[in-house]
């Protein structure tokens, strides 16, 4: 795993947006990996400056998420097909239709997380996957544990999942219970992965992903099989490397 620390947010959400920004600029029909939480919101910024200064056309791209709550309507301003549009699509061109996010209503949950898998590879695989990383090691919800799924799939969160995630909604009860979630197989899929962490509240993360023994019990420490991956982190979260 390549790793960059850099000085702040700020400059670890613009290497972030400018590795995407050279992807698109290489292959205008690629397909983008997106996450959601607070960590990728600096980049989605730098990348709606860069569209807005015409420097990136989302015209042709194409997109999938990691995650989405279920269940969870679209317009629930908790949902991640929300917070997406929200951040990023509402505010470029890309074509919504070419953006795809784990069906939080869907009534077979099964069928509906096979054909979210389908898609991805029916779209070609993804170009380039941006992931956050969890204060508990997770990636997307693939929470820490024994064993993992490989494909996209439905799961329970974890009590330390629903408490970091309580600061978004009224209060924790509101919080769903579960998840759709890309699994790490779909996740490796992918042929390049930024992975982003900001914040002391993350450096226990890094320190066991990156120099811990690699287990499903931290799956980020997973990431440092694959082949293509870069860690972008400011100073506070690479605190213990
Ligand atoms: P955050 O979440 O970006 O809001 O810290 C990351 C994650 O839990 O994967």
């Amino acid at each position: 795993m390549k790793v960059v620390i850099k000085e702040s947010y700020a400059d670890m959400s613009r290497m972030a947006a400018d590795i995407f920004v050279e992807i698109i600029n290489q292959k205008s029909e690629c397909v983008l990996g997106l996450a959601t939480g607070d960590t990728p919101i600096g980049m989605y910024e730098c990348l709606v400056e860069d569209y807005k200064a015409g420097k990136v056309d989302f015209a042709g791209v194409k997109s999938v998420n990691l995650d989405e709550y279920y269940p969870i309507t679209p317009d629930n301003e908790q949902s991640y097909r929300y917070f997406m549009n929200y951040h990023l699509f509402d505010k470029m061109n890309i074509n919504k239709a070419d953006t795809y996010v784990p069906d939080g209503q869907a009534t077979n949950v099964a069928k509906s997380c096979e054909a979210y898998e389908k898609n991805i590879d029916a779209l070609g695989g993804i170009d380039v996957q941006v992931l956050g990383i969890g204060r508990n090691g997770h990636v997307g919800f693939n929470e820490p544990d024994c064993e993992l799924y490989p494909y996209t799939h439905v799961t329970d969160l974890t009590a330390n999942t629903i408490e970091a995630n309580s600061r978004f909604f009224e209060s924790e009860d509101d919080v769903p219970k579960q998840a759709l979630t890309m699994g790490i197989e779909s996740i490796f899929k992918a042929r390049k992965i930024v992975i982003l962490a900001s914040g002391e509240g993350k450096a226990e993360a890094v320190k066991a992903m990156l120099g811990g023994k690699i287990t499903t019990k931290c799956p980020a420490s997973l990431l440092r099989l694959h082949p293509d991956v870069t860690l972008i982190c400011d100073k506070n979260a690479a605190k213990f490397i």
